[in-house]
This record gives C-alpha cells, sequence and structure tokens, in this order.
C-alpha cells in the first residue's frame, strides 16, 4: 500500500518554484506576487488562508492578506478587486470562499480578471479548461493532477469514478480526467446526490481510481474500494472532538483505516490532497506572473 503523500508531492512542486524565485531575485526581478481576500473570520477559511501566505513565504512569492468584517458591502469587495486587478504589482487573486450569503459569489468571481484568476474559478477559465485550452485550472483539482504526476499514476483508460458535483472538485475533475491531456484519458463516471446510494457504491467498486468530493466524513467504506484501487480523498470536515486539543478532529471523505486494507494507494487527510490545492494555487501564480 502506496501513501500518496501530499508533503512529499508538494515539497517538490515548491522546491522548483523556489529555484525560479531564486532565479528572479540573482536577476534583481520581483517576485509572483498573490492578494488573498478573507471575509469574516471563518475558522476553517482562516486556516486555509494563512497557510497559503505561508507557502507563498517559503517558495519567494510575495503575498497580501486583505481582511473584510464579515458586514463587507458587495461594493466594497468590488472596489477593492478592481483596484487589484488594475495594480500590476499583483499576478494573482483569490478571494476565500464561503462568503457571508450578502454576498453573490458569482458577482465576486467574475470581477476577477481571467489573467489574475490563479483559483480557476472564473467562467472564463472554466470554459478554456472544459475545452482543453491552456487556463488556470481550479487550484485542487490541479493539485490532485500534480499528485497524480508526481506518483506516476496512470490514468489512460482507467475507470475514474468521482464521487460529488461541486463547481470547484467534482465537476472540474471528472472534465479533466476525462480529457486529452496528460493525466487524463480516463472514462469517468459522476456520482452526486441524485444518484442512488446502492448505485453509487456499486459504481465505486468498479473504480481504478476512486475520487470522492462530498463533505461527508467516512462515506466511503470498505465495500465500496475496489482491491488495488487508487483512492484519492478530497474531503476535509471538521469533526468536534473534546478529547482533541482544537476541540475538533479532521475527517477525510474516506474511511483510512479502511481504504488501506484494500486500495493500493490512498491520500492521508490531513497531509493528503489539501497541501497539494496549495501547490495548484502556487503554480498557477507562477504562471500568472509569467504571462503579467
Ligand atoms: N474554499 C474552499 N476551497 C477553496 C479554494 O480552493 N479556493 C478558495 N478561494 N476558496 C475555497
Amino acid at each position: 500500500m502506496l501513501i500518496l503523500d501530499g508533503k512529499i508531492a508538494s515539497a517538490a512542486v515548491k522546491a522548483s518554484l523556489l529555484q525560479k524565485t531564486k532565479a528572479l531575485q540573482a536577476a534583481g526581478k520581483r517576485t509572483p506576487h498573490l492578494a488573498a481576500i478573507l471575509v469574516g473570520n471563518n475558522g476553517a477559511s482562516e486556516t486555509y488562508v494563512a497557510s497559503k501566505v505561508k507557502n507563498c513565504d517559503e517558495t519567494g512569492f510575495g503575498s497580501s492578506l486583505i481582511r473584510f468584517n464579515d458586514d463587507v458591502t458587495e461594493a466594497d469587495l468590488l472596489a477593492k478587486i478592481k483596484a487589484l486587478n488594475e495594480d500590476k504589482n499583483i499576478d494573482g487573486i483569490l478571494v476565500q470562499l464561503p462568503l457571508p450569503k450578502h454576498i453573490n459569489d458569482e458577482i465576486i468571481i467574475e470581477s476577477i480578471h481571467p489573467d489574475k484568476d490563479v483559483d480557476g474559478f472564473h467562467p472564463t477559465n472554466i470554459g478554456r479548461m472544459v475545452q482543453g485550452m491552456d487556463t488556470f485550472i481550479p487550484a485542487t483539482p490541479y493539485g490532485v493532477l500534480l499528485m497524480l504526476e508526481y506518483y506516476k499514476i496512470e490514468t489512460k483508460g482507467k475507470h475514474v469514478v468521482v464521487i460529488g458535483r461541486s463547481n470547484i472538485v467534482g465537476r472540474p475533475m471528472s472534465i479533466l480526467l476525462s480529457g486529452d491531456r496528460p493525466q487524463g484519458n480516463a472514462y469517468v463516471t459522476l456520482c452526486h446526490r441524485y444518484t442512488p446510494k446502492e448505485e453509487t457504491v456499486k459504481m465505486a467498486q468498479q473504480a481504478d481510481i476512486l475520487l470522492v468530493a462530498v463533505g461527508i466524513p467516512e462515506f466511503v467504506t470498505a465495500e465500496m474500494i475496489k482491491p488495488g484501487a487508487v483512492v484519492i480523498d478530497v474531503g476535509i470536515t471538521r469533526v468536534e472532538d473534546a478529547t482533541a486539543k482544537k476541540g475538533f478532529r479532521i475527517k477525510g471523505d474516506v474511511n483510512y483505516e479502511e481504504a488501506i486494507t484494500k486500495a493500493a494507494a490512498v491520500t492521508p487527510v490531513p497531509g493528503g490532497v489539501g497541501l497539494m490545492t496549495i501547490a495548484g494555487l502556487l503554480m498557477n501564480t507562477m504562471k500568472a506572473y509569467e504571462a503579467n
């Protein structure tokens, strides 16, 4: 059984990016710069954004963390994004989701210039991705592709079952893995909340690669895993636990202890895909810089 270690795979990506930023610094040039917008103080979002900023530091990238209270108006957010769009020294912009209910995510995402949309959420970039054109791939799907590449996991001709159809993970993953590209050319089944559970189980049992992004802790049990499958767990849920130091534990969508008894390879949670999301984001930020 192989553990698909996000720490190792993301360190490799970061090392190659650090080499690039060192060369830029040696040549007296500025390095890539990411602007991250955080609204409110959702605990998980705080952690993710702090980690993104820290990883920028470690890779020689500049970063700006821009905070707003959760009563910020949509107009104020849009004005800030407009200023960042126009700022030549900012290469990438991300707005951490979820946003408060009174703010329309779609309007905010569409206001980010597609050339600075390092999360790859802008409809222009999603459209380019669907057509197999060069673009920013959404950070988590990109991270999964980088993980598959690092561990040399063959996808061509394989049956991939994706569980979950979110705009930021499941749906783009199904498109990317079925596309004509490296880490692609798989045939893909996409299961979601309206797939009868017994069908999801049946499909999962036939998956060479099972990718789960539903946000339900330990949704995937041993019976759903084909012996020798590759299992990719994109779930990260905080589950209350009074015995844990922080009062919660992080749980994936896969029962890890069960998965390792059947799978050939599994991503742990934490320490798997989460770290690769940041690697994907950094890669996109370097790409934005190079085009800027
Ligand atoms: N919230 C959960 N995942 C993500 C992500 O990849 N990017 C942003 N901006 N927000 C998120």
